[in-house]
């Protein structure tokens, strides 16, 4: 049985004061939630705050990013180590957004992920299609080189810590969200590509979460699917109210 995961990417919003008094509000909303994770994703500069206001609670803290050495002469980045102790447990890593602004490679992901892995974080790995890629056909191919790049050498036990987000990059902030069925589609062309890899009984633990347009009106149809497990959310899950209606999903 796969637990749900609701994840809240807050991407470049939020003061350390917003993020308090954010989590504050969502915490009893966590607490009353069983049916799934939630997960919190706000700026580096309030991770530790946002990990203060969430401690003892059920609202894990993500980094959203992450610099695979411990410690070194890397102006700007932060590294695995400091994010443990900023108090996180997840961190988002590939979302496309560092891969379109930063030139982020698999191979740089694949750096990430073993150093988030080593530290004893959750990574919430992104993969995902542009439009120009799935109007041409491409998106199985995308979805494995991505997939294949992101997690080479790693072992199965690795595997079966890490959380997969597929998030199709021409539904991220557009209002365009995929289908159910289409999300569906690639859920299933990840988790076969996870049991080719890692094997059933990995794969089957897995959970990918869909990103890309979730709002409280779409996301029941989302979770409806067999194969979609949780959401990962932008910008509805700035509000409380809304995010409120995404960890109690329809059908929870
Ligand atoms: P939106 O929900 O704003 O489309 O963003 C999705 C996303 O990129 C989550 O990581």
């Amino acid at each position: 049985m796969r637990k749900p995961v609701i994840a809240g990417n807050w991407k470049m919003y939020k003061t350390i004061a917003e993020a308090m008094d954010f989590i504050e509000k969502i915490v009893p909303v966590a607490a009353a939630a069983r049916h799934c994770e939630v997960v919190v994703a706000p700026p580096f500069t309030a991770l530790a705050a946002a990990a203060l206001a969430a401690k003892g609670s059920k609202v894990a803290i993500s980094a959203q990013d992450l610099y695979w050495d411990k410690e070194g002469a890397h102006t700007g980045d932060v590294s695995p180590t400091m994010i443990v102790d900023a108090g996180c447990t997840h961190a988002i890593i590939g979302h496309s957004e560092r891969r379109h602004d930063h030139g982020e490679t698999d191979e740089q992901v694949n750096r990430k992920l073993k150093a988030a892995l080593a530290a004893g974080l959750t990574p919430i790995m992104c993969v995902g299609e542009t439009l120009a890629q799935r109007e041409s056909g491409g998106t199985g191919q995308v979805l494995k080189t991505q997939f294949e790049g992101g997690l080479a050498g790693l072992t199965p036990s690795d595997f079966s810590r890490i959380i997969i987000a597929y998030e199709p990059v021409w539904a991220i902030g557009t209002g365009r969200t995929a289908t159910p069925e289409m999300a569906a589609e690639s859920h299933h062309v990840l988790r076969d590509l996870a049991r080719a890899k890692f094997g059933d009984k990995v794969a089957d633990g897995v959970r990918i979460l869909y990103g890309g347009s979730v709002k409280p009106d779409n996301i029941g149809g989302l979770m409806a699917q067999v194969g979609i497990d949780g959401a990962l959310v932008g910008g509805a899950s700035l509000k409380v109210d809304s995010f409120t209606s995404l960890i109690n999903y329809p059908g929870a």
